[in-house]
């Protein structure tokens, strides 16, 4: 196994040889360094059935399984499919996610801390992912600014980006609505927590799911300040320009992994769609997202 800094790019590692049915412990724990400090790692050469790529997953951590089994592979269910690509005129998994800024299950109360991203039909035009390395942009924020959110708390939720699912067809959006607020009320996080493994601080908001932020004592704050952190932070820039994002690209045969605390990240937009197919699986290591939360 080989790592190395991805050549002119301040985020990402390529690592070369991995393979997680022989990787020693020692190879998983450099893995995972690389994963936290240079935030994305590419293993490069993959070739992984769903339930091989679910055992490279578990060698990182405890995966989490997607809440809503629209999302989830038909035979592994811990895999989320992203997918435009009907298989024998049928859909599998679900289409056009996570098109806004976001990081994964920031909306759930208990983050897991890395993402693992295997794509299966890469587009030719469109094709990447952007992120944004919220440790930097926190780093980067004006003064007033950081001193501004010392303190403060977010809410996070996923009612502005929840799919509508097949069997709510018909149900009033009311009751839909009142589903989604039971099964997944809003979570409160620090704006700023220190990150478990790295000590770095990270700025934990976006602009897919978060929606308020309060004060100490849980009292809203004005949502100007969060449009400020969003608009500092690159999150508003739709030219995708803004100094804060990276396009991470990806050919046939790379697995993605990322640090879920530290980056929001956005599916490209296409103005043509393009077929694309990717699976994902997501886990838990050994801390939880920040020392507030118990560890997982
Ligand atoms: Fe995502």
């Amino acid at each position: 196994m080989e790592i190395q800094d991805q050549p002119g790019k301040a985020l990402g590692a390529t690592v070369e040889g991995f393979d997680h049915t022989t990787a020693s412990d020692a190879d998983i724990a450099a893995l995972k360094t690389a994963v936290y400090t240079k935030k994305i790692a590419v293993l490069k050469g993959q070739d992984l059935s769903p339930r091989e790529f679910l055992a490279l997953g578990e060698r990182l951590g405890r995966p989490e399984t997607y809440y809503e089994p629209m999302y989830q592979h038909p035979e592994v269910t811990e895999i989320f499919v992203s997918s435009n690509v009907p298989e024998n005129g049928k859909q599998i998994g679900v289409p056009k996610t996570g098109k806004f800024w976001h990081a994964d299950y920031q909306f759930m109360p208990d983050p897991f801390g890395i993402t693992l991203i295997y794509p299966q039909v890469i587009p030719q035009k469109n094709r990447g992912t952007y992120f944004i390395d919220m440790g930097r942009a926190y780093r980067k924020l004006p003064d007033d600014l950081q001193r501004a959110i010392v303190g403060t708390r977010c809410r996070h939720s996923v009612r502005k980006y929840f799919k509508i699912r097949p069997q709510d067809v018909y149900r009033p959006l009311s009751e839909i609505i009142e589903e989604v607020e039971r099964k997944t009320p809003a979570v409160v996080q620090p704006t700023a927590f220190t990150h478990p493994m790295t000590g770095e601080t990270v700025l934990y908001v976006s602009e897919g799911f978060t929606v308020g932020i309060e004060d100490e004592r849980g009292e809203p704050l004005d949502e100007e300040l969060l449009k400020r952190l969003f608009e500092a932070t690159g999150q508003l820039d739709e030219t995708f320009e803004h100094d804060n994002i990276h396009l991470q690209s990806f050919e046939q045969g790379d697995l993605l992994i990322w640090d879920n605390r530290s980056l929001v990240h956005r599916a490209r937009h296409t103005t043509t769609p393009e077929p694309t197919v990717s699976y994902r699986v997501t886990v838990h290591d050994e801390r939880g997202l920040h020392d507030g939360i118990r560890a997982a």
